[in-house]
């Protein structure tokens, strides 16, 4: 056959056996509107999806604002929604100014963009967030990975730069074991470089620092002047959306530099209530964000008591190492068909290619529950 006439997506079917032999294929399961399993998968780690102030806040706001954004903010306008959302979720952090997104993810690239571009340096640890990863390609930056967690391998990379620019990149909270980063020691790695730190605080913001303020908080590193912090809203947050904080400059330049903000819908109204409803809801209840990290605790150390191979948690996530994908994917299958719902991990979700059960820990869950899952978990892992 010549290669005008071959079928243009034979690959496809290429890639997806060797995907099937891998035990690497992804399903989309369908999802009540009620869960009907406990639930040690989604992100909602204060358990607010479902709280009333939220739901009625994403109602309220489409029913004034409408169903959607309608168009770019800098073509169809600001509403006084985005704006309140935008000075909270600053005081909250404890920043001057923040600017939200359609997701963690337009924002994760709206940051590393806006603030680098040729001619400037970033240097990323070698596990981040695939969002990072993107923002670090699509920056046209010089790209180097340091050591996971290692502020001395950042220094070595900060002292190669030649270029005028440079930033440091690191999640705060890594999303599969759920580790944290050293961030003061990555600060005064930067500080001694010239150099700014952006954070991904998708998994820190409501979980760590004092009330939930984020783990930028808990390192003492809110409101400092070379520090960027990335949020999602909609992890603690319940809701949907994103958003960069830090110095006011920073976030003026990204109105007028950052293309994700630019040629993007603004934030749906029904997502910045929902996320305004559950910022809240955790300052008028800031022990969520204790006992979300409680209950990772527990999970941690029932499962390490029983000979599992889980992480210690510095936030809410707990990844459990599993022998290979199909195992992985077989433990999750049984946990599921014994009502327990928790998420499988397999490459290309795992940097370092382990596959791994990843349970996520919620602010509303009982000891019952946090007990029962243990022994769950235990007894199929024996299987
Ligand atoms: C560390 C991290 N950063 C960014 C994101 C992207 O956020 P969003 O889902 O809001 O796009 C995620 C996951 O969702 C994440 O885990």
């Amino acid at each position: 056959m010549s290669i005008a006439t071959a079928d243009p997506f034979a690959w496809i079917d290429a890639a997806a056996e060797q995907r099937r032999s891998a035990g690497l294929v992804r399903t989309l399961r369908p999802r009540p509107a009620v869960g009907d399993v406990l639930d040690l998968a989604s992100n909602d780690y204060l358990g607010l999806t479902h709280d009333p102030r939220v739901t009625r806040a994403a109602a309220d706001a489409a029913l004034r604002w409408g169903g959607g954004a309608t168009g770019s903010r800098l073509v169809t306008g600001t509403t006084e929604l985005h704006a309140e959302l935008e000075q909270e979720l600053a005081d909250f952090c404890g920043v001057e100014a923040a600017l939200v997104f359609s997701s963690g993810y337009t924002a994760n690239l709206a940051a590393l963009t806006a603030l680098t571009g040729p001619g400037a340096l970033i240097v990323s640890d070698a596990l981040n967030h695939a969002s990072l990863i993107d923002g670090c390609r699509l920056s046209r930056a010089r790209v180097a990975r340091a050591a996971h967690r290692d502020p001395d391998a950042f220094r070595a990379e900060l002292a190669t730069r030649s270029e005028e620019r440079a930033i440091a990149v690191s999640d705060s909270v890594f999303s599969v074991d759920g580790d944290a980063a050293p961030l003061a020691a990555l600060a005064a790695a930067c500080r001694d470089h010239g150099a700014a730190l952006v954070v991904d605080d998708a998994h820190g913001l409501g979980v760590l620092g004092p009330g939930g303020a984020g783990a930028t908080a808990a390192a003492g590193l809110a409101g400092a002047p070379d520090v960027v912090t990335t949020v999602t809203l909609s992890k603690s947050l319940a809701s949907q959306g994103g958003a960069v904080l830090g110095p006011r400059r920073v976030i003026e330049h990204l109105v007028q530099a950052a293309r994700t903000f630019i040629f993007d819908t603004g934030l749906a109204p029904a997502a910045a209530g929902a996320a305004l409803g559950a910022l809240r809801a955790l300052r008028a209840e800031p022990s969520r964000a204790e006992r979300a990290r409680e209950v990772a605790h527990a999970l941690s150390t029932g499962l390490l008591e029983r000979g599992l191979a889980a992480s210690v948690p510095d936030a809410a996530v707990v990844g459990v190492r599993a022998p290979s994908p199909e195992a992985a994917l077989a433990w999750a299958t049984e946990l599921r068909a014994r009502g327990l719902g928790v998420g499988c991990f397999r490459p290309p979700s795992v940097p370092d290619r382990f596959s791994r059960l990843r349970l996520t820990a919620r602010a509303d869950l009982t000891d019952e529950q946090i007990a029962w899952a243990v022994d769950l978990i235990a007894e199929t892992a024996r299987r």
